[in-house]
């Protein structure tokens, strides 16, 4: 099935959900106020793959990515690792609450599918 539809009522906030899609994992996460102003803190420029967080999300307090370490592709670990997000224990790689690496081998943020919010409440993927 190339698109699936997520009902965004069904995640707290503060919680993960993990789909599959495309035979991939994705990660959803229902972002805190807390967790998008730490997102939004970070200096850009101290980033191994720069991007800000608004460049990563459509509605700030829905991450949506796929659950794939950009190093050799295992599924990192959510509320996890140094950095207050995701930690993949194959070699070590830390992401952020935004995705985006910040320690370790990976070389680039996790990767964000396409996406779109059809109406409140509701997520497509793909
Ligand atoms: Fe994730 Fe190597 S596959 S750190």
């Amino acid at each position: 099935m190339a698109k699936i539809e997520v009902d965004l009522s069904a995640i707290p906030e503060g919680k993960n959900i993990i789909l599959k899609w495309r035979g991939k994992p994705v990660f959803i996460r229902h972002r805190t106020a807390a967790e998008i102003e730490e997102a939004n803190a970070v200096k850009i420029e101290s980033l191994r793959d720069p991007q800000t967080d608004a460049d990563r999300v459509k509605k700030p307090e829905w991450l949506v990515m796929l659950g794939i370490c950009t190093h050799l592709g295992c599924v990192p670990i959510g509320e996890a690792g140094d950095f207050g997000g995701w930690f993949c224990p194959c070699h070590g790689s830390h992401y952020d609450i935004s995705g985006r690496i910040r320690r370790g081998p990976a070389p680039l943020n996790l990767e964000i599918p396409e996406y779109e919010f059809p109406e409140e409440g509701r997520l497509v993927i793909g």
